[in-house]
């Protein structure tokens, strides 16, 4: 049985002091989380321990950062490396959000490393994957999307494939409102598992778990939730909502 995650993705929102409110807030919502179902919290870097600190004690509660250096260590002025968020507690680590392949330039190749650096500190990558408004509007996302896979995955064997999670994000429906349709995430989350029965086999795909990210709310989570291939959500805007970010993880 795959896992069923939801996960919030502060970004670069919230002062210390709201964070911690925000989660005592979801922590005081009353969520009951089943053996396949969790919760992973992505809060800013500084915050990290803190959120760690605050949910340890929470059984399937998880915290990720929103990103990590492509390199070891060294002379890389302001950069935090996967060492070091695994040293501080940290569970998962978001990879290649489009907001940082746009703003940051980050590339499949350099994902791909990120990912490598991520596995060998005992991290899990939330791997972030989708197509712009323009490739979908020429109806090529798939090829666009697979060939985010192949770039940044496939140099993975199939036991470090397992440790990672896919976020299929929809460029177009990021913090505009425009969410994907149910048949538009299902769509391309079968394609993704499809893609990687091709090259690890059905066992791997079967256990992937494949998120949905864009402008997911309480009012749509329950039927973007109940599509087959479809894990969960990479929730931005509503995961600093505490009563919203609850409703979501209720709806899984
Ligand atoms: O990483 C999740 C994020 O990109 C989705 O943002 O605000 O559309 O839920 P939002």
């Amino acid at each position: 049985m795959r896992k069923k995650i939801v996960a919030g993705n502060w970004k670069m929102n919230l002062t210390l002091a709201e964070g911690e409110q925000l989660v005592n807030d979801i922590l005081a919502a009353g969520i009951t989380l089943s053996g396949d179902q969790a919760v992973v919290i992505a809060p800013p870097f500084p915050y990290l321990q803190q959120v760690k600190a605050l949910t340890r004690s929470q059984p399937n509660v998880f915290v990720a950062a929103q990103n990590c250096a492509s390199e070891k260590s060294g002379a890389y002025t302001g950069e935090v490396s996967a060492a070091m968020l695994a040293s501080v507690g940290v569970d998962y680590v978001i990879l290649g959000h489009s907001e940082r392949r746009e703003y940051f330039n980050e590339t499949n190749a350099q994902l791909a490393k990120k990912i490598d650096l991520v596995l060998a500190n005992g991290l899990k990558p939330i791997f972030c994957c989708g197509e712009p408004l323009e490739v979908r509007k020429a109806e090529t996302q798939n090829a666009y999307v697979a060939k985010q896979l192949e770039e940044s995955l496939y140099h993975l064997d199939a036991g470090a494939l397992q440790q990672v999670v896919i976020a299929y994000e929809p460029i177009w429906a990021i913090g505009t409102g425009l969410t994907a349709s149910a048949q538009q995430a299902q769509d391309m989350h079968a394609f993704i598992r499809g893609q990687i029965a091709a090259k690890y086999g059905q066992d791997a795909a079967a256990g992937l778990t494949i998120l949905y990210g864009g402008s997911a709310k309480p009012s749509n989570a329950a039927e973007l939730f109940a599509s087959a291939d479809v894990d969960g959500g990479l929730i931005g805007g509503a995961s600093l909502v505490a009563a919203d970010f609850a409703a979501i993880i209720k709806s899984l």
